[in-house]
């Protein structure tokens, strides 16, 4: 079975599928992405994430290619065509081909393209079990970070870091020491059974799975505070984790070179996967 992407209105086989070499996202990262988890063949928080992508495309106006309506039936269609299980869908919209010349062209169209990928069944659970270990470096991205965009190179630079110290993930530091978030992810430390992650702000993206999170919580009177973190906190605590689309939560067992407990997944892991997987919304 060969793979099948979405490009411009059509679809095509994945390794054949190409985009002009002045489209803007190539030369200027002018464009903004979403990642949709795929549990059993349903996408995770479907309408989160695309008025999330709306909001984005909205912040940088790109004009949506295709009716908001529309986006579902491609990405459903791509589900079915690759045989999705358990997986993702990559979507990316750039602000079309032009000249290069930083201002907004006249009359591009704004490119689309829709990948979907599956991950090993196992994967994820087999993760969760070990719990990830964590890097801290400076956060060097730009001011608004809330837009979801595909400038990425410092989250890039940040998640190799990561990789280079034998951690898969990096948690990016501001200037005044706190923890904004991860490089793909949201951050979250769990102390004297009340959960803390950063609160919303252009300093950081508004999670999906944060907010689902959240929900859940709120559901099950567990307690949670939105409040900066620093390094002195993360020794302090009793369990954290991270979340996003793809990892869901996801077990932190070490930062730096402190261990997180007793350098073992913690019991609150389970809980909060639990209650996210209670709150999320399948389509
Ligand atoms: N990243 N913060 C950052 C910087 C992210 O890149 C992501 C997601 C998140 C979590 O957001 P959500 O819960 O909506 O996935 C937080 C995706 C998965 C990516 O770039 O691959």
């Amino acid at each position: 079975m060969s793979r099948i992407s979405y490009v411009n209105g059509a679809y095509c086989t994945h390794n054949s599928s190409v985009i002009h070499i002045e489209d803007r996202g190539f030369q200027f990262a002018d464009g903004v992405y979403e990642v949709f988890g795929v549990i059993n063949k349903k996408i995770l928080d479907y309408q989160g994430h695309l008025n999330r992508l709306f909001d984005s495309l909205n912040e940088i106006k790109i004009k949506s290619p295709i009716h908001k309506s529309a986006y579902v039936f491609h990405i459903k269609n791509l589900i079915s065509k690759n045989q999705i299980k358990n997986g993702l869908i990559y979507l990316q919209i750039t602000r079309g081909v032009a000249s290069r010349d930083f201002k907004f062209p006249k009359n591009a169209k704004p490119s689309l393209v829709i990948i979907a990928k599956n991950l090993p069944d196992d994967e994820y659970q087999n993760t969760f079990q070990k719990g990830i270990k964590v890097k801290t470096t400076k956060d060097l991205r730009w001011k608004r970070v809330d837009i979801k965009t595909i400038n990425l190179l410092a989250p890039v630079l940040a998640k190799q870091y990561a990789v280079d110290n034998k951690c898969q993930e990096a948690w990016l530091v501001d200037n005044e020491g706190f923890i904004t978030e991860g490089s793909s992810s949201t951050a979250w430390i769990l102390k004297n059974k009340t959960l803390y992650t950063t609160p919303l702000s252009n300093s950081i993206l508004n999670g999906i799975t944060r907010k689902t999170l959240i929900r859940g919580l709120k559901k099950n009177k567990l307690k949670l505070i939105e409040k900066k973190f620093n390094i002195k906190d993360i020794k302090a605590c009793d369990e954290a984790f991270i979340t996003s689309a793809t990892q869901y939560i996801m077990p932190v067992i070490r930062v730096d070179s402190h261990r997180i407990g007793n350098g073992r997944v913690g019991k609150y892991a389970e809980i909060f996967r639990k209650v996210y997987m209670e709150a999320v919304k399948l389509s």
